[in-house]
């Protein structure tokens, strides 16, 4: 049972007591305030809910509820449920405003998560890659603890226009310390309001704010080798899992499958040539473009990343852990080709690059 904690400021009128069962008959309770959305509470508290985006698109936080009466704040005929599912009682978490006590099925990690925390920082590195990508570093006022890969949610100091980003970096070693300065890959999407806005000018010095962390992706055993696939920034989570599981065990080995559009979208190279050059018999990269002009110099595959993976990987995927990063469409395309590859579903750890639908 996970030791039960409550909100601190809140009165025990204000507390809705949550009874999560796990379909092996596990009981886990704990207590959230009045109108605060569930999964929100979960994370803040530092258990392990499973989410993604947050914001009722990707469904990773659907929760059956068993008694109880929660507000959705999003129409659930328009959420990623199936009518089914919806029949069935399920709500998202993300969404779903806690009006009384609650019991729910749902199936909780029992890791130890870390509580979110809300930060100022500067950019400390503003730096355009090739491929329309800015490598952006941020100093923290206060240091904060992440997991690797998992993500942040920033913004410009004073603006409402708040974006997640993945952390590229391992979080630090030296007895569990948190980090003081923390990168992330952005792409430039056209028309975007936060890309295109840090892609017009150098934005060394702004003032932001940062929430993390989020995320459940990086968490599973550290021993087993690990099939890692990213599209495009999707590699960012990936760089920091791979670097903390090369320290973390001695013989686990990584294969990278990255899919950008050309040779030219070379944005990832210095970053994944570092984890190469730090073990060179333990990490293998395959590049596969999507978009490469017909008869160029490129040697190496071409086309959606899902046709990289097969047989010829040379991998025992019955007993991998898999990493996938990217789009919505690209992940779920990925995780279909792996299950039917053997890759269990257990095993299979996701994050999807979902727009935010804030403004
Ligand atoms: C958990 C998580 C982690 C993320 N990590 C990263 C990361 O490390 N690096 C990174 O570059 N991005 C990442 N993203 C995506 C990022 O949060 C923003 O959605 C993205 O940068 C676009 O923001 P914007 O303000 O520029 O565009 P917006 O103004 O939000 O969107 C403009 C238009 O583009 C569409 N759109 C927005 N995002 C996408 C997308 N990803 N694919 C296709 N269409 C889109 C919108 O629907 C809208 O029509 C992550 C998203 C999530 C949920
Ligand atoms: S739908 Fe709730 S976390 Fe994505």
């Amino acid at each position: 049972m996970l030791k039960q904690k409550a909100p601190s400021a809140a009165t025990r009128a204000d507390l809705c007591r949550i009874t999560v069962r796990g379909k092996d008959g596990s009981e886990d309770v704990f207590d959230i305030r009045r109108n605060d959305l569930l999964l929100k509470a979960a994370i803040d508290q530092g258990i392990e809910y499973p989410h993604n985006c947050r914001v009722g698109v990707c469904g990773t936080c659907k929760t059956r509820l068993i008694s109880g009466r929660v507000s959705p704040m999003v129409d659930l005929a328009l959420s990623p449920l199936k009518n089914a599912e919806i029949e069935a009682g399920f709500v998202l978490a993300c969404q779903a405003k806690v009006r009384g006590d609650l019991v729910v099925e749902v199936k909780l990690g029992h890791h130890t998560m870390l509580p979110v925390t809300t930060v100022s920082a500067r950019v400390s590195r503003w730096r355009k890659l090739p491929g329309e990508v800015i490598d952006l570093r941020l100093a923290l006022d206060t240091p904060v603890h992440f997991h690797a890969g998992q993500y942040a949610t920033i913004a410009e100091s004073g603006s409402f226009t708040r974006r997640s980003y993945s952390f590229y970096d391992a979080p630090p070693m030296d007895n569990g310390a948190p980090a003081s300065e923390v990168g992330f890959l952005v792409k430039r999407l056209p028309g975007g309001r936060f890309s295109e806005w840090l892609f017009a000018e150098d934005r060394s010095g702004t003032k932001f704010w940062m929430e993390a962390p989020f995320g459940v992706m990086g968490v599973d055993e550290y021993d087993r080798d690990g099939l890692c696939v990213a599209g495009g920034t999707g590699i960012a989570p990936i760089l920091s899992i791979v670097a903390d599981r090369l320290r973390r065990s001695t013989t686990a080995k990584f294969t990278i499958v990255l899919g950008v559009r050309s040779a030219t979208d070379t944005f990832a190279e210095p970053y994944l040539r570092a984890l190469v050059d730090q073990a060179p018999d333990r990490v293998r990269v395959v590049t596969i473009l999507s978009h490469e002009p017909e008869g160029s110099t490129w040697a190496g595959p071409r086309g959606l990343v899902t046709e990289a993976l097969g047989p010829e990987l040379g991998l025992d995927f019955a007993q991998v852990s898999a990493f996938i990063c990217g789009n919505l469409g690209m992940v779920e395309a990925v995780e279909r080709k792996l299950i039917g590859l053997g890759v269990a579903e257990e095993r299979i750890h996701a994050d999807k690059f979902i727009p935010s639908g804030t403004p």
